[in-house]
């Protein structure tokens, strides 16, 4: 009888990156002889990928530890790990507080996994989460020569990371102190990581970082590289996120507008439309700013869809601060935005500022931000109709595979009535109507 091939188990909480980075762990695992399953209970190997943004996600990992510890109980050999930012953030605590956790690592270290099982297999209980923090403008080849040709591709579309960390600072946030400084990945790794993905079929590509913006190697900008990367052969989409606002130049707004491939997509996190609050976050702008590069951006690519991120209830923001957040709502009207009740975080300057807004008043501020963009939404989608939207067909229906759904440029998801359409197929669609956020089609 041959021996059962080993199983590993993945729950990834968070951003992209995090998305990201537990592909890659995933490739790792595979390599060193496992195989994927669905189901945490027949796995050998737990891996939680963890995500300290927002106090929410933190908990959820915490619960999640409780219920595997009871699954380690009745199976002693199996393996427990806890990855990115949580265990940056945590280190030795969660293996003091969870004795069912074998292995904690940051997200610099997940490249060394075949190496980190070794020693739990030994008997080790592992903990890594050093980096050095002290070094700026650093570039730097980030992922192993040896894993570079297995790049990120998932059906038609590839996810590229060109930076990590960040040196911004946002008063509430953690990812400077979670994932580091910044550094650059070298631009020909990065060519390199996405004409592979190109030969492999993808036609979509995702160049991912904390702050894509402020991309920097050898003199590369994000704009040199952005240029490159529209006209690899064989490319037809390009996106990239997240996007600084303080950071945005105009001159990209141009290349978005002068190249086909660059979609007409732009996530570009605002968090408070109060000058006022915008101060305390550090965020570096202002509102005019932001709007004046808004108003560029729209008269040289009519159709762009844009999206934010936004945070109600910063220490001391006021019911005018709050209302000054809907005007640019009104003004801008995104296709969507992500919205979260401010909580502190460790570390950050905001978490020494008085948490003043009652979670009540919270609340309040958070519905009447969905409601209104529920609102600007629907006017949105309805405007769609008749119209005709290139889509890039990336899966099927979960109920039927007779339906494909898609992309457009802007990046609204399509429902299609057509079976004979394949993942990677580029069509054009006439909307015909829509259900909730998905535009629905015909083959043009
Ligand atoms: N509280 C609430 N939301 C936060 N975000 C980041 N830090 C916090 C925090 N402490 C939000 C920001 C960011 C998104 C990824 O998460 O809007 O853009
Ligand atoms: Fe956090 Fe600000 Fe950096 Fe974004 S730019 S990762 S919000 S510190």
């Amino acid at each position: 009888m041959t021996p059962a091939v080993p199983k590993f188990f993945i729950q990834t909480f968070g951003c992209q990156m995090n998305e990201h980075d537990s592909f890659r762990m995933s490739e790792i695992l595979k390599h060193c002889g496992f195989e994927a399953t669905d189901c945490p209970s027949q796995a050998d190997v737990i891996l939680i990928n963890t995500c300290s943004v927002r106090r929410n996600p933190q908990n959820k990992v915490f619960s999640l530890l409780g219920q595997l510890r009871r699954l380690k109980k009745s199976r002693p050999n199996l393996i427990i790990g806890v990855a990115g930012c949580v265990a940056q953030q945590e280190g030795e605590n969660i293996l003091r507080c969870e004795r069912a956790v074998d292995m904690v690592f940051g997200p610099d270290h997940y490249f060394r996994l075949p190496e980190i099982l070794e020693r739990v297999r030994k008997g080790e209980r592992v903990v890594l989460t050093n980096r050095t923090d002290d070094i700026y403008e650093r570039v730097d080849n980030f992922i192993p020569d040896n894993w570079l040709e297995a790049g990120h591709v998932e059906g038609c579309k590839a996810y590229v990371v060109i930076m990590k960390g960040c040196n911004n600072f946002c008063a509430f946030c953690v990812v400077p102190h979670t994932r580091g400084r910044e550094v650059c990945r070298e631009p020909q790794n990065i060519l390199r990581e996405i004409k592979t993905a190109v030969e492999k079929g993808a036609k979509e590509v995702w160049l991912l970082g904390q702050n894509v913006n402020s991309y920097r190697a050898h003199g590369m900008t994000f704009y040199n590289l952005l240029d490159e990367v529209s006209q690899i052969d064989g490319l037809l989409r390009v996106r990239f996120t997240s996007s600084h606002p303080k950071d945005w130049d105009n001159t990209l707004s141009d290349l978005m507008a002068e190249r086909p491939t660059i979609c007409n997509q732009l996530h570009l996190p605002l968090q408070s439309g109060s000058n006022r609050i915008l101060d305390l976050m550090n965020r570096r702008h202002t509102i005019e700013e932001y709007l004046e590069k808004i108003r560029y951006l729209k008269n040289r690519l009519h159709d762009i869809e844009l999206s934010t991120d936004i945070i109600v209830g910063f220490p001391t923001e006021t019911e005018e601060d709050f209302e000054a957040t809907l005007r640019v709502l009104e003004e801008v009207r995104y296709s969507q935005v992500f919205s979260f009740k401010y909580s502190p975080r460790p570390n950050t300057r905001a978490a020494e500022m008085p948490d003043d807004i009652p979670q009540k008043v919270k609340e309040e501020r958070l519905q009447r931000l969905i409601h209104l963009q529920e609102k600007i939404n629907g006017e949105q989608i309805q405007s769609y109709i008749g119209t005709v939207q290139s889509v890039l067909i990336d899966g099927s229906h979960l109920r039927d595979s007779r339906i494909k759904n898609g992309r457009t440029e802007g990046y609204r998801p399509v429902k299609i009535r057509d079976a004979g359409l394949k993942v990677g197929d580029l069509v054009n669609v006439r909307i015909t109507g829509f259900e909730n956020h998905w535009l629905e089609g015909v083959l043009q």
